[in-house]
């Protein structure tokens, strides 16, 4: 593991936005794993800046997110797949076909969670991974549970969850009590993974996640089994 302290947000933002620009430089059509949340909205800005300046073309690439709300519509302004419109895909030269995310309308969503898995081993797994982590530990959605979860499943979103997320929401009423996520398998079948975290009260969870045993009571730890994980955190 590279674990990386820099100096602000913007630093963070800037760095993370590089190496996954040398991902796409590398390999034209990669497969990019995408995360949302209010930690990778400065790494999307710089990858739109790099688009608009021709340092990096998204033609080829395919896009899969780590996880959707259940019960939220891809025009749901709170629903992932709208942020991930919003705050990227809207503003590069993406194939929006190839941008994928689970549907969280499916009726089935065991089914939705298998073709989900299957259509990532179809494109030949992801390249490179992006991830924040949550509070308790979460990666994707993955909640701290009695194990680790190798598919792409539902989850029932624990407290501290509902509660940290209410912030884009109108009321904490509002929050979608459950979700569905990727799950371990993906994640640790990307060929490398790129966690991002900032604040200081991100502090104490990456000291358990990264320099603590590894438990699925603490999702993120899982990452120390993952031979290319780079770590970038900023305490402000
Ligand atoms: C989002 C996701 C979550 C977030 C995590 C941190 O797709 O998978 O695991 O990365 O909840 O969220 P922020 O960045 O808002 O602190």
């Amino acid at each position: 593991m590279k674990f990386i302290k820099v100096n602000n947000y913007e630093e963070m933002s800037a760095k993370a936005a590089e190496i996954i620009a040398a991902q796409i430089t590398l390999k034209p059509n990669c497969v990019l794993g995408l995360a949302t949340g209010s930690t990778p909205v400065g790494i999307y800005k710089n990858l739109i800046e790099k688009n608009k300046n021709g340092v990096i073309d998204f033609s080829e690439v395919t896009s899969v997110n780590l996880d959707e709300y259940i019960g939220l519509t891809p025009e749901n302004d709170q629903s992932y797949r709208y942020f991930m419109n919003n705050n990227l895909f809207n503003h590069v030269n993406i194939n929006k076909e190839k941008t994928f995310v689970p549907n969280g309308m499916a009726q089935d969503t065991a089914k939705e969670g298998a073709d989900y898995d299957a259509r990532i081993k179809a494109l030949g797994g992801i390249d490179i991974q992006l991830l924040g982590i949550g509070l308790d530990g979460h990666i994707g959605f993955n909640e701290p549970d009695s194990c680790f979860t190798k598919e792409t499943h539902e989850v029932k979103l624990d407290e501290s969850t509902i509660v940290a997320n209410s912030r884009f929401f109108a009321s904490i009423d509002d929050v979608p009590k459950s979700a569905i996520t990727m799950g371990m398998g993906s994640i640790m079948s990307a060929k490398k993974v790129l966690l991002v975290a900032n604040g200081e009260n991100k502090r104490e969870i990456l000291e358990k996640a990264f320099f603590g045993p590894i438990t699925p009571e603490v999702p993120a730890s899982i990452l120390q089994l993952h031979n290319d994980l780079v770590v970038i955190y900023s305490e402000k």
